[in-house]
């Protein structure tokens, strides 16, 4: 038996990074996964988003971890799509247990008022979608899953002009996928249903490795490189680690999609190598 036996997972942002490793994580421990990601680049933000080929490498992998998964291309902007998605994975499933409310843009280092509305839409709007989407679906004992971030956490990110507007959409979009979180837990707790955040710090995927955020961390270079960058993501941590690995973040979304959790709701989960506490050392406020 695994972890999350026979139950049926519902992630966004599914074709790479912490998407994936989370569906194939799952997988791993039993599960069928329904997934969907835009596999189309959002025009604010300046990396590039996952391609369809991306996404069906995530479909093989889950079957190659002993997994099935129903994958569509849909942007979390998008309720429709993603109610269609979602039943679509029912149909072939027959019940929905969890969702991994995971998809995320970072348009930072823009003055474009748009970046703010786009990381508001997908980062926020998009987290809210998923879970509409899902719950009417989910019965007790299910359990909802967001991604944050450790910039939920952190109060500048509209006061820091590098980040410019596309990061203060981000920073707000977090804060309120935690209070979000923090609130719906109080809501579904009489339908035996959880809720919880879960706030990575940075991350090892294509996120973070865009030339635009190395270039928060040496805005004196203006083509800085991975190398260059490295240094200053370490010196968040009091661990030393300049990332942590998607890997990392699905253990925690392994525990709280699995019985293991029963009893746990409405936390806000970091999985940030200490970064929380040496960026404010005192109580949590959550
Ligand atoms: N990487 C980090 O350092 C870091 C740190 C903290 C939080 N996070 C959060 O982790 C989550 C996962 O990001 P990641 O690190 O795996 O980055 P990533 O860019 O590798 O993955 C994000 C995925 O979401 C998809 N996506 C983006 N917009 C979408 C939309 N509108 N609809 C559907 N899919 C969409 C992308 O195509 C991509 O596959 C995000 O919510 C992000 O904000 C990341």
């Amino acid at each position: 038996m695994g972890r999350v036996q026979d139950k049926v997972v519902f992630i966004t942002g599914a074709a790479r990074g912490q998407g994936r490793s989370h569906a194939v994580r799952l997988a791993h421990e039993g599960a069928n996964i329904i997934g969907v990601d835009i596999c189309e680049d959002v025009k604010t933000n300046d990396y590039a988003m996952a391609t369809p080929e991306d996404l069906a490498e995530t479909v093989r992998l889950v079957e190659a971890a002993g997994g099935r998964m129903i994958s569509t291309i849909a942007d979390v902007r998008d309720r429709q799509a993603l109610r269609k998605a979602v039943e679509q994975g029912i149909a072939e499933f027959g019940r929905l247990d969890g969702v991994v409310a995971n998809a995320g843009i970072c348009p930072l280092g823009s003055d474009d008022p748009q970046a703010f509305i786009d990381a508001f839409a997908v980062d926020f709007n998009g987290v809210v979608n998923a879970i509409e989407a899902a719950l009417p679906h989910v019965s007790e004992g299910g359990s909802i899953v967001a991604t944050g971030s450790l910039a939920a956490m952190m109060t500048a990110t509209g006061e820091n002009p590098a980040y410019g507007t596309g990061g203060a959409g981000y920073g707000l979009a977090k804060r309120m996928v935690a209070s979000f979180i923090n609130d719906l837990a109080v809501v579904l707790g009489p339908k035996g249903i959880r809720a919880n955040a879960v706030h990575p710090t940075n991350c090892n995927t294509n996120m973070l490795h865009s030339e635009i955020m190395y270039r928060q961390f040496r805005p004196d270079l203006e083509h800085p490189k991975r190398e260059d960058a490295e240094p200053g993501f370490a010196t968040m941590s009091p661990m030393n680690v300049p990332f942590v690995e998607p890997e990392d973040i699905s253990e925690m979304v392994l525990f709280l999609l699995s019985d293991a959790s029963r009893y746990v709701s409405g936390m806000q989960m970091r999985v940030d190598a200490g970064s929380y506490v040496k960026l404010r050392p005192q109580p949590p406020q959550f």
